[in-house]
């Protein structure tokens, strides 16, 4: 009952104090994780969104360029000069011989009606018509135009440029082809990492460029360009294996094209997986140690409790011991009283039988001899009641010391010389090893004189025949010490634990009260000393009196 109390009393402070302290810092992980996340997500955002932004920047400038050098070149030319075939072909190689990178695959001027009237390129497309031709119209509307990306006749992709020329006659349109594998070179530079990509897609959706994994130019990708607001935006796509991947798309060319970066975030093995998983190691380590150090603690506790608790119950168990031992010697106190006058009655009576036993008439009885041994017997038995009731009162009595000059010394010479017959009879040796010069204490006595008396007659009893007893005294740091030791059977362990309660004995019924040491053990304590005793069976025993120096003056 009481085990299983401390059990939950430990388990409750256990969860208390782990939920106390563990919650918070599980908390505080989540929190910072959480930011982390947050911030490495925004890092993200921000560099796709910049990557995106001044990639696309990078094709509207290349773009841009070829567009102003063809309107250079038809506001700086005559259409008369350009739909020279020859003046054309010098001018497609000179440009071309300076400015390769350009990418101009040929260069043709057509006029309003869609006639190519001059062309220069790999292909015999001079005399052709493109007034059929949808972008021929957009050209004439807008005065410039760059196509999507198409194979054409080549099967090559590739762009067209044109731009609208104005004479006198009407106008006329520059148009050139450029090569989509340098745009194509423009944005693979943009493909960073393992994982990251770069691309162009139309409006549509279809691939402008060459996507560095799946897919191929002029394919249908899988980007919605719906998704994709206004200027620069970053989208989240998340993959099967659970990876997020991240789009940056960067509208370009008057809204027609879209610029995509794309990147991998890892979940699961990135730099925030890392960090995790650093943090979620810390934690754990950390609240592996508050819970060793919570367990010990209340370990440590629930067991000082559990001692303290033993130790409240042991001392209420002794007040209740004292409560009934009042009680008792209460009771006994009152029959001792009760029984001592009839005791006395029956001592009178006996005695005043023996004098009429004195008389003649019944010198001559033949019954003398047996009258004259019952009544002793009498008187014996009625000696032994009164010696107990006397006892008995004693117990009863607790009444506080006399103080008196006390040589203790001589105390024990006295109580010995009243004893001496006793333990000759029965072969056994005092021997007296006294202090000397022992200081004069203020005490009662009669009351230690009572108690040696106790102790050596119930050494003498222990011994029964032929032993040794040694009474010794000593003057030790404000006590005085008195030691009566036996050579005789020893008492055993258990028994020594009740030798000093009220009616405990071993001696035979009708021999001993059990009285003797709990009286002794009372006068002492009284006294403010102390009665211990020793004892190995089959060696002896030995008991200490100490009684504290209380000088007489200090009385
Ligand atoms: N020196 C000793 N050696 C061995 N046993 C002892 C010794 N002193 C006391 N005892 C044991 O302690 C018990 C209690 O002693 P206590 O003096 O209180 O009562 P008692 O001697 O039995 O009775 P009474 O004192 O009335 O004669 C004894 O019965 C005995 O068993
Ligand atoms: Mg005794």
């Amino acid at each position: 009952m009481k085990r299983s109390l401390y059990k939950n009393l430990r388990i409750k402070l256990i969860s208390i104090t782990l939920v106390v302290s563990v919650g918070p810092l599980v908390l505080l992980g989540a929190a910072i994780y959480y930011q982390f996340g947050k911030l490495y997500k925004e890092r993200i955002n921000d560099q796709i969104r910049h990557m995106a932004r001044s990639q696309s920047n990078a094709v509207d400038v290349f773009l841009k360029e070829r567009t102003t050098i063809l309107a250079m070149m038809v506001e700086t030319q005559s259409f008369e000069s350009l739909s020279n075939q020859e003046n054309l072909t010098r001018l497609f190689w000179k440009i071309n011989r300076r400015a390769e990178g350009l990418g101009l695959v040929d260069l043709g001027v057509i006029d309003s009606q869609g006639n190519q009237l001059a062309y220069c390129g790999p292909y015999n497309l001079k005399g052709l018509n493109y007034y059929q031709q949808p972008w021929f119209d957009q050209v004439l509307r807008r005065g410039k135009f760059i196509s999507d990306v198409f194979m054409g006749f080549r099967q090559v992709p590739h762009i067209i440029i044109a731009v609208k020329g104005a004479c006198d006659n009407g106008c006329w349109i520059l148009r050139a082809t450029i090569d989509s594998e340098i745009i194509n070179r423009l944005v693979r530079s943009a493909q960073v990492g393992t994982s990251g990509d770069a691309f162009i897609v139309s409006r549509k959706g279809v691939f402008q460029t060459r996507p560095r994994f799946e897919g191929a130019i002029l394919a249908q990708s899988d980007i919605d360009t719906q998704r994709f607001g206004e200027g620069t935006t970053v989208v989240e796509k998340i993959e099967e294996s659970g990876d997020v991947r991240y789009l940056g798309g960067a509208w370009l060319k008057d809204s027609e094209w879209m610029l995509v970066i794309s990147q991998i975030a890892g979940q699961r093995h990135g730099w925030l997986a890392g960090i995790r998983n650093t943090e979620i190691l810390i934690i754990a380590t950390g609240c592996v140690v508050i819970l060793f150090a919570i367990v010990l603690i209340s370990h440590t506790l629930v067991r000082h409790l559990e001692q303290t608790d033993n130790e409240m119950s042991e001392l209420n168990a002794q007040l209740i011991q004292q409560d009934k031992l009042a009680a008792l010697g209460k009771m006994a106190a009152g029959i001792a009283h009760e029984i001592n006058n009839p005791l006395a009655v029956i001592g009178e009576k006996a005695g005043w039988m023996e004098d009429l036993l004195a008389e003649e008439e019944f010198q001559n009885s033949d019954n003398y001899d047996e009258f004259a041994d019952s009544i002793s017997k009498i008187e014996d038995h009625v000696d032994r009641a009164r010696k107990i009731t006397h006892r008995m009162l004693g117990f009863a009595r607790r009444m506080e010391p006399r103080l008196d000059d006390v040589e203790v010394n001589q105390v024990l010479d006295q109580t010995i010389d009243i004893l001496a017959n006793h333990a000759s009879i029965n072969d056994i040796e005092i021997h007296k090893s006294f202090a000397d010069r022992l200081p004069v204490i203020a005490s009662d006595q009669s009351q230690l004189q009572q108690v040696f008396m106790n102790l050596i007659n119930n050494a003498i009893d222990a011994i029964g025949k032929d032993g040794n007893i040694d009474v010794r005294t000593q003057l030790d740091k404000g006590w005085i010490r008195v030691v009566i030791e036996d050579d005789g059977p020893g008492i055993p362990e258990p028994v020594q634990k009740k030798i000093f309660d009220p009616f405990y004995t071993t001696k035979p019924n009708g021999k001993g009260t059990g009285l003797g040491l709990s009286i002794s053990y009372n006068i002492i304590e009284k006294m403010g000393g102390r009665i211990t005793v020793d004892s190995t069976l089959g060696k002896g025993t030995t008991f200490t009196v100490s009684l504290p120096l209380v000088l007489p003056e200090k009385k």
